[in-house]
């Protein structure tokens, strides 16, 4: 009997847990459903830092890294395109990598992807993409749910049309570049780079704060880029120095010419005189 009670016990307590532990799995499992990316969420991110910039005719490499739950497996991966302004939103397959080895085939000669561990590529060599265009991943599971991620991708363009403006309330001097990508800034005065003296430059380059007062002479903001850079120069009234300078020069040419002035009348005058004495000498002799 005793022995009969404790089995009986042990066989309660025993359908108490199945009932814990099955509980526990229902409500793992409602969890799992509610929550967006517990184990059934595959993403990707996009490594590279956006926005990238390509060289015209280089090759344009995007990475991706896919991120997937223990029970998903990625079936698809495909790589696209569309431009990132204008009216014509159309969106250009690049690339789709398909089965269970993810065989790629790219759109055209140029275009390779290859997907490989958690990882997925894209390159294209010779790229001559000359608006920006947004570059989209998605990655296909098993089940058929799709996830994506996007990047934008520029041509890096060369520095043009700078210009440099007077901002004379506040001492400043602005740089202002139409275009050009990573843009550096440089400042010189008289050709010379800017010092304390001078003014000082903002943390970005674009700003020159001018201390020199009043303001005067060249000012040149120089903007360049891998590329290649592009100037332009603001000129305020001349510096005094440098009119003290120009005088200066003025004055000195004069004074050689007075020289020079003299010399020649002095030279003339020896030569007169000793040409009179041999005219002297000459009549001299005529008349003996
Ligand atoms: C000069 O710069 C100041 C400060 O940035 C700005 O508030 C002001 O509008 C500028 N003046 C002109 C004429 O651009």
């Amino acid at each position: 009997m005793d022995k009969f009670l404790s089995l009986c016990s042990l066989s309660t307590s025993v359908g108490v847990m199945d009932r814990q532990y099955f509980l526990s799995w229902k409500v793992a499992l409602l969890l799992l459903h509610l929550m967006p990316c517990g184990l059934q969420c595959m993403s990707v991110h996009i490594l590279n830092k956006e926005p990238v910039h390509v060289m015209p005719d280089s090759s344009l490499v995007l990475k991706a890294r896919i991120e997937q739950g223990p029970l998903e497996e990625v079936s698809v991966v495909t790589w696209e395109r569309e431009p990132e302004t204008g009216l014509s939103t159309e969106r250009v397959t690049l690339a789709t990598c398909t089965g269970r080895s993810q065989k790629c085939a790219g759109t055209s000669p140029n275009v390779h992807v290859n997907v490989a561990q958690q990882e997925t590529a894209l390159q294209i060599n010779g790229y001559s993409g000359v608006d920006g265009a947004v570059y989209t991943v998605t990655v296909t599971d098993h089940k058929g749910a799709k996830t994506s991620a996007q990047c934008i991708v520029r041509t890096y363009e060369a520095v043009h049309h700078v210009s440099v403006s007077i901002n004379v309330s506040h001492s400043m001097l602005v740089c202002g570049e139409a275009w050009g990508t990573d843009p550096h800034f440089s400042w010189l005065h008289e050709r010379v780079a800017i010092t304390e003296t001078v003014g000082r430059v903002s943390k970005d380059g674009t700003t020159l704060f001018v201390t020199k007062t009043p303001i005067c002479g060249h000012f040149t903001c120089m903007v360049s880029n891998k590329l290649g850079h592009s100037s332009a120069t603001y000129t305020a009234a001349p510096c005094e120095t440098e009119g003290r300078g120009t005088t200066a020069a003025v004055v000195c040419s004069l004074l050689l010419l007075l020289f020079g002035g003299v010399l020649v009348y002095l030279l003339w005058r020896r030569h007169r005189y000793s040409n009179k004495g041999e005219r002297l000498h000459e009549h001299l002799d005529d008349t003996i």
